[in-house]
This record gives structure tokens, C-alpha cells and sequence, in this order.
């Protein structure tokens, strides 16, 4: 095993029922808050009132930024930014999945910095100092609730990149399952996806192949989502399920999967958020076109880590069989598998946008190997 710092000081607070002590929670961030959400989903389910109410029995202002949207992008930032100063907030509580999560994170960042918030996303800056923030989850998915990632997109220069740094973990996160179950059926299965895109990433490129405990981890996750999304495909409101999800989720991109695998290549990312920025997908869907053409590409490289993972996740022999299994899964949940399915068959500027942000994640790509994944998503 390689050497590692793991660091990570989220609160969580896990249960069905656990949203009711939002206001105890946010008590020990401040008094007033701005609260960022969606673009609807959690005032139409009430979600949103009743945080705002239990914030308020605690004597705690709020000032409402909704509108988020998926592939969340920077002008939404810039007017966080504006409105939180202009209320002197003392913490942002986001209430939502990681579109809201991120742009929460971004806000208070930009809150304590003179420049311009995108300076983060092109590293021509670094986060030091952010509001404090405070997660109510309602989308499984990101691991946004539990890391110090967050992924904004820029639409003057179509870039959909990534912040980090250690203000940007929240304070607390309530995970609360009950939440979730509003989520419909398409978003439920491209968040599945997403949960096993984060574990794959670092399972199949790890520079150290000695790392059985945080392989066997990544096995769990894959097949307890597996095992719960097709549960959830039956019933959407399986309780359950919608708690085991939930908690791989937070668990796939916590840094616990990857701390002493050292070096790792996170390429699916780079070419699904290209992928966003140009066609507006939802990112789970996203990966689920490009993750089966990744593997097919990959697979002779990384042979005996594909025959590991058809083993040991599917009880299978060969690569191809792992390969095909995790394919005909997503297809069993209506995740798209082929980019005919949003009608994308220019592939120059999405090469140009990929090859433009690689380095940004530390990968060095030839045009040509991206146009050979690109052609297997076909
Ligand atoms: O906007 P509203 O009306 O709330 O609707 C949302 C949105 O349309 C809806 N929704 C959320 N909770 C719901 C609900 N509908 C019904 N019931 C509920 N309980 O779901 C839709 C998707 O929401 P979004 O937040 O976009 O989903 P997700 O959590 O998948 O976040 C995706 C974003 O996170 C980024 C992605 O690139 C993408 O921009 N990522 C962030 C990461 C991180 N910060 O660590 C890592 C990931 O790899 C990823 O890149
Ligand atoms: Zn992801």
C-alpha cells in the first residue's frame, strides 16, 4: 500500500426522520443563512419550508437562493455570492443533490475572495477560507455531501471543471433516506451509475495492485448499488435501498476508496463532463455512455484488474464478461449506453474541450485514444 493522509471531518447525520434536526445542527454555524436549492423539487415537497421553519425556531434568519440547475453553472455563483453578502450571512445550507451542493461550496468560497469565484475552477487561485456549509442531501449520487469537490461549468468558455480544497468540506451533512424518495426513476438510476463511476475510477487505474481492502470495498459498493437500484427500479420508494444508496454514495468519493492506491486516473470524468458542458446531460447519463466504451478500450491494458472485477463483483471469468454484465446493467435501468441516445455525432469539439482539460486533472491523452472511446459510445 502506498502512503496517505486521509482526511475528512463531515459530520453525518444519518436516518429517516434526521432532517427534523436541521435546526439543531445549524445552531453551531451561525445566525443567519443563506439557504441555495433547486430549481423546485424541494419547495414543491415541502422540503424546503420545513428546513427554513426549523432554522427559524432556532432564531436563525434565512435568505432563500433557489434555481439551480443540473450541470450547475457559474452565474448562479456570481448572484450567491452577491446575496450573501448583501445579508452578511454567516453559513450557506444547500438543499439539494450536487448541482446545489457545489454551487453552495463555490458561494462560500467566493464569499471571503476578492477575484472572480471561476479563478478556483482554472487553479488560478486556491480555496483558503469559505462560509461555513451545511448539506441536506436529496439526490444519492455525487458524494459532494462528503468531500471537498465541487464541479461548476462556465458556459463563455464551456469548460465544466473542478474546485478543491479543505474549507469546502461541509461542516454537516444530514443524509436523510426519506428525502430521496421523491426522486424519479430516470435520475435515481444515471445517480446509481454515478455512485460506481467514483469506485470504478480508482479501482481500475490504481498505480499499487495491493490494496485488497480498498478493493473489496469498491466490490461492496458496486454490488450493493447493483443489488439496490434493480429494488428500486421495482419500488422507488423502498426504503431500505434508498439508505444503502445513500450511504455508498457519500462512501465512493469520500477519499476512504482511494487513500494508498496511490496515483489514479479519473478519465471517465474528464470525458462525461465534457460531455455536459456541450450537451447538457445529466452526468450519471453521461457516464453510463461512456464508461462500457472506456472499458472496451482499456480492458487488454488492465487485464488482470478487469478479470478481478468480473470475479469477484459478478462471479464471471473474463474481462469481457464483467464488461458486458456491468453494461447490460445499465441498460436494465434505462441508463443510456450509446450517444445516438442525445442524437451527439460531432465528436472535434468535444475532443478539443477533453484535450483541454486533461491537464487540469493530471492526465496526459492523445487525440487519438479519445476518439477511439469516443467512437466506441456510438
Ligand atoms: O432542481 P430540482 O427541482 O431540485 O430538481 C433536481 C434536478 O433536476 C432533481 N431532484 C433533486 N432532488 C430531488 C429531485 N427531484 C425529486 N426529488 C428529489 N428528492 O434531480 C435533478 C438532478 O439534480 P442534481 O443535483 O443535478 O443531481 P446530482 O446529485 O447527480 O448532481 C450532479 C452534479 O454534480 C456534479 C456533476 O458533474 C453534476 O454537475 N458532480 C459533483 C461531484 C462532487 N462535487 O464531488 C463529483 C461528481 O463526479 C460530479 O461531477
Ligand atoms: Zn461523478
Amino acid at each position: 500500500m502506498n502512503d496517505f493522509v486521509f482526511y475528512n471531518p463531515v459530520k453525518i447525520v444519518f436516518g429517516g426522520g434526521k432532517v427534523n434536526q436541521a435546526g439543531e445542527e445549524a445552531k453551531n454555524l451561525g445566525s443567519r443563512c443563506l439557504i441555495v436549492t433547486g430549481k423546485g423539487s424541494a419547495k414543491r415537497s415541502g422540503l424546503l419550508d420545513r428546513c427554513a421553519n426549523h432554522l427559524k425556531e432556532k432564531n436563525i434568519s434565512c435568505t432563500i437562493l433557489s434555481g439551480v440547475q443540473p450541470n450547475p453553472r457559474i452565474e448562479k455563483v456570481y448572484e450567491g455570492i452577491k446575496t450573501a453578502k448583501d445579508n452578511r450571512v454567516d453559513f450557506i445550507l444547500a438543499i439539494g443533490g450536487g448541482s446545489v451542493i457545489d454551487t453552495a461550496k463555490a458561494i462560500a468560497a467566493g464569499f471571503y475572495y476578492e477575484g472572480d469565484a471561476w479563478d478556483f475552477y482554472t487553479m488560478k487561485s486556491k480555496v483558503e477560507k469559505a462560509l461555513p456549509i451545511m448539506v441536506v442531501l436529496t439526490v444519492a449520487a455525487t458524494g459532494s455531501e462528503m468531500n471537498s469537490i465541487s464541479v461548476i461549468q462556465n458556459d463563455l468558455t464551456k469548460l465544466k471543471i473542478r474546485a478543491q480544497g479543505y474549507p469546502l468540506f461541509p461542516k454537516v451533512s444530514i443524509l436523510d433516506p426519506e428525502l430521496t424518495k421523491s426522486l424519479p426513476k430516470d435520475y435515481t438510476a444515471y445517480a446509481s451509475v454515478d455512485i460506481i463511476s467514483h469506485v470504478i475510477e480508482g479501482y481500475f487505474t490504481s498505480e499499487d495492485n495491493n490494496t485488497p481492502i480498498q478493493d473489496g470495498f469498491t466490490e461492496a459498493i458496486i454490488k450493493t448499488v447493483i443489488r439496490d437500484t434493480f429494488k428500486l427500479m421495482k419500488d422507488l420508494n423502498d426504503i431500505e435501498a434508498r439508505a444503502n444508496i445513500m450511504w455508498a454514495s457519500s462512501l465512493a468519493l469520500n477519499g476512504i476508496t482511494t487513500s494508498g492506491i496511490g496515483k489514479f486516473k479519473f478519465e471517465n470524468h474528464l470525458i462525461e463532463h465534457s460531455l455536459s458542458a456541450f450537451h447538457d446531460v445529466p452526468h450519471g447519463a453521461g457516464l453510463s455512455i461512456v464508461i462500457p466504451a472506456w472499458m472496451k478500450e482499456n480492458k487488454n491494458n488492465l487485464k488482470h484488474k478487469f478479470e478481478k472485477f468480473a470475479k469477484n463483483v459478478f462471479n464471471k471469468e473474463t474481462a469481457d464478461d464483467g464488461i458486458e454484465m456491468l453494461e447490460k446493467f445499465f441498460k436494465e435501468i434505462n441508463a443510456p449506453t450509446s450517444l445516438s441516445y442525445y442524437n451527439i455525432t460531432n465528436f472535434d469539439e468535444l475532443i478539443d474541450n477533453i484535450m483541454e482539460c486533461a491537464p487540469s486533472r493530471g492526465l496526459v491523452l492523445t487525440r487519438d485514444y479519445i476518439e477511439r472511446i469516443l467512437d466506441k459510445c456510438r
